[in-house]
């Protein structure tokens, strides 16, 4: 049995996903499934089974994204924080994780034809030394580079970075935090806190979620877009400079004649393209050290 393809929608909620649709649909959806313990001691139920009806939610849940045409969404299933609960409760939420999701692994290659891809991501306990370690690389190797560290840079350094950044952020159980969530990702999204235990989330609620993030369309695509012309402009304003202090460096005019002027445009244009070829290089052996890392994380807990 499928664990999130099982069921359409009723006749309502069809009616509902097709008017909500007309609108600007999130692409990304992030949830904070927030208040499983709660909902145990709400319905007189024991902890762990707060947390099976919480990943239960999760996969319906799954299944109103794909109906509704949202393609990506990005789970916050356990902090780093959730840690410091007692050994009994984190012991019982990994095995829910690991019967959950091997579950959904399974399922991936037919999800896939539904243009679904499944991603499980973790947040580390300790930033793994390799990792600091080519960090300190890159800080010296872009010691003479200062134009290569920027904030896009930054966006491709994350684990997150073949996704766009979240549309709408959803917490749940009445917290008003994003507690340590995505907080680089979402600063452009749209936050909506509902008061909603997880375990008793409805199709309802996400379709509210949406219709907020539909009034506030507009605004958000206005920040996002006039932070975007930012960055930019910063990045050609650091070219410009780095171009003047070369034409400077070779005793040309940097407003000058003609000939100059065309110098100035092939300087700028090696300055990106070696940029570029800099910050791939950067980019790959971070790739590399990650996927070690990764793998040696699999052997080490196999
Ligand atoms: C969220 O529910 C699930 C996890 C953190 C794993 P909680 O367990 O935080 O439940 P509440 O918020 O205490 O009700
Ligand atoms: C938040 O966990 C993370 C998840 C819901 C998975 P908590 O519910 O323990 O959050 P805080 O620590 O109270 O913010
Ligand atoms: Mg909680």
């Amino acid at each position: 049995m499928s664990w999130i393809r099982e069921g359409e929608l009723t006749i309502i909620e069809r009616f509902c996903a097709n008017i909500i649709k007309a609108g600007p649909m999130p692409k990304h959806v992030a949830f904070i499934m927030d208040g499983n313990r709660r909902y145990a001691q709400k319905c007189h139920v024991e902890r762990q089974q707060g947390h099976s009806q919480g990943f239960d939610k999760l996969a319906q849940t799954l299944r109103w994204c794909l109906n509704l045409g949202i393609r990506e969404v990005t789970v916050y299933a356990f902090s780093i924080e959730n840690f410091k609960r007692s050994k009994e409760e984190v012991d019982g939420l990994m095995d829910l994780a690991r019967q959950k999701f091997s579950r959904l692994l399974e399922e991936q290659e037919s999800l896939k034809k539904h243009g679904v891809c499944i991603r499980v991501l973790g947040d580390l306990p300790l930033l793994p030394l390799d990792i600091q370690e080519l960090i300190a690389q890159a800080v010296l190797a872009t010691r003479n580079y200062n134009n290569d560290v920027s904030e896009s840079l930054l966006d491709k350094c994350l684990y997150t970075n073949n996704s766009p950044d979240p549309d709408l952020l959803i917490r749940t159980s009445g917290e008003v935090r994003l507690s340590d969530f995505l907080l680089w990702q979402t600063s452009h999204s749209c936050l909506v806190f509902q008061s909603v235990l997880w375990p008793e989330y409805t199709f309802w609620n996400l379709c509210e979620a949406i219709l907020r993030f539909q009034m506030n369309y507009n605004a958000l695509q206005k920040a996002r877009d006039s932070y975007m012309e930012e960055r930019r402009r910063q990045q050609m304003e650091r070219d410009q400079a780095y171009v003047t202090k070369k034409l400077q460096q070779e005793g040309c005019s940097p407003r000058g004649a003609h000939g100059d002027s065309r110098r100035r445009r092939t300087l700028l244009q090696k300055c990106t393209a070696m940029r570029e070829e800099r910050i791939q290089g950067f980019l790959q052996a971070l790739e590399h050290k990650r996927a070690d890392f990764f793998e040696r994380l699999c052997t080490v807990s196999a």
